[in-house]
């Protein structure tokens, strides 16, 4: 690929992989405001438990939401919907005087991070050749991590900015919430839903930029031979035979990385170290020992993705996971845990998570199904990863506090056998195709076999 071309298609992917960004930030910006938020609502457990999950409820909506109007109005629509709730919601939660409407505006950033959550990966997919795909869909993970970092620096900058603190933290997120805006202005719609709105022209246009003229008239035929006739009720084709192997192959995936445990740290990780005898300040600390090498091994993803391919990350990220979570299950049942080891262990997972199952998930999920489905069918996998992200939000605290880190730690490490078993059996390698030709593998194949 030529410089201009691929400087075109790092800076398209970057304005999208924003959006990755906000969904970071958005997600952890909570946990250094709960402190203030909850003497200034007057919150108990059960309330403070409601408004930090209002987000991820937000979350699941906004998901559910985006698949029809990303396919009827495009994707860059919907991705500048999602930059103006982010807006929305910044300027609303930092002002609410009163419980609900502070709760009201953080389901709405939700509902931002459920649209960005989908439409960055797949908006990058769909512009990406082949060849360069997982690494360009990797970079909204990067965007991700980056997002947490920043907010927990952010979050630390602003503490001793008096009683309206929580305020300053959460308002911070209008800045890059503009920023997508401005910059989502000036790129081009997706090709894949062009060529889909028959839009031939601009579809050419923009690939001819990425990728040269006559690959460009290839790819509009390729793409135009994968559309097909558009289906009447999406659903019920994702739930068809043909389709069920490769929709039930990314709901897999989509969980998987959530109840391998990867929030129970992301989320929890004061209140891990805390346990281990450790002060606040040095848990607080170590928390953000975990953010840097969660940035750092999402580097080392993007570097391997698509030279060695995502199955083999799976693989290795999922066997070094398995034996950190029962390793950390044994430190913890010992009566004098030591925290250096904890420490380590903990490290040594979510290094293994951000070489594998943290931007793989993503990619896969962008690139597998078909492209007049892609909407539909990214929404169900999506919803079902948020809904397990809830639901061990929710979980994880009283598993920690009943059963103790040890028996917590040991289910996740179950699950990671688990998963390790489903990747090497069920999960196809994807590397250097380009979307139609995965169709083609992954449902066209099973069509073709049920005639
Ligand atoms: C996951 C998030 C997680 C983040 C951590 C993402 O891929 O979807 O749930 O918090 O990685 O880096």
């Amino acid at each position: 690929m030529k410089t201009t071309e691929g400087l075109f298609l790092l800076g398209v992917s970057a304005v999208a992989a924003l959006g990755g960004l906000l969904f970071g930030f958005d997600t952890a910006v909570i946990s250094g405001a709960i402190p203030f938020i909850r003497i200034y609502f007057k919150l108990n457990d059960i309330m403070l438990g409601w408004t930090v999950s209002s987000l991820l409820i937000g979350c699941i909506a906004g998901v559910l939401v985006s698949g029809r109007p990303a396919d009827i109005f495009g994707r860059k629509k919907t991705l500048l919907v999602s930059a103006l709730l982010f807006l929305v919601s910044a300027a609303g939660s930092a002002s609410a005087t009163v419980l609900w409407v502070f709760i009201v505006f953080r389901f709405t950033g939700g509902i931002a991070v459920g649209i960005a959550s989908m439409m960055s990966p797949m908006y990058i997919a769909e512009i990406s050749p082949a060849s360069h795909r997982g690494k360009l869909v990797s970079l909204n993970q990067l965007a991700i991590v980056i997002g947490i970092l920043a907010a927990f620096f952010s979050n630390y900058l602003l503490v001793d900015t008096g009683l309206n603190n929580w305020r300053w933290m959460l308002a911070v997120m209008g800045a890059p919430a503009v920023l997508f805006f401005a910059s989502l202005v000036f790129v081009p719609e997706s090709p894949r839903w062009l060529v889909q709105k028959g839009k031939m022209d601009e579809a050419f246009r923009t690939l001819e930029r990425i990728s040269g003229s006559s690959r460009a008239r290839e790819e509009i035929s390729e793409i135009r031979g994968s559309l097909g006739l558009r289906s009447k009720s999406p659903l019920r084709e994702i739930f068809s035979r043909h389709m069920s192997a490769v929709v039930w192959v990314g709901i897999i995936v989509a969980v998987f990385q959530q109840i391998t445990g990867i929030n129970s740290i992301m989320y929890y990780a004061p209140m891990i170290f805390a346990k281990t005898g450790t002060g606040m300040e040095s848990a607080l600390l170590q928390t953000a020992a975990v953010g840097a090498v969660n940035l750092l091994c999402t580097l080392i993803a993007i570097r391997y993705i698509d030279r060695i391919g995502r199955k083999p990350l799976l693989i290795a990220g999922t066997l070094g996971m398995t034996v950190s979570l029962f390793a950390l299950a044994f430190a913890f049942s010992q009566p004098d845990r030591e925290g250096a080891i904890v420490l380590g262990l903990i490290l040594f997972y979510i290094a293994s998570f951000a070489a594998s199952l943290g931007p793989v998930t993503w990619v896969f999920i962008a690139e597998i199904y078909p492209n007049r489905l892609r909407g539909e069918a990214m929404s169900v996998a999506i919803v079902v990863l948020w809904s397990a992200c809830f639901l061990v939000s929710l979980v994880f605290p009283a598993m920690l506090n009943t059963l103790g880190g040890g028996s917590a730690f040991f289910v996740f490490g179950i699950m990671c056998v688990l998963y390790l078993v489903f990747i090497i059996v069920k999960v196809p390698e994807t590397k250097g195709k380009s979307l139609e030709e995965l169709e083609h593998l992954l449902v066209s194949g099973s069509e073709r076999e049920k005639k």
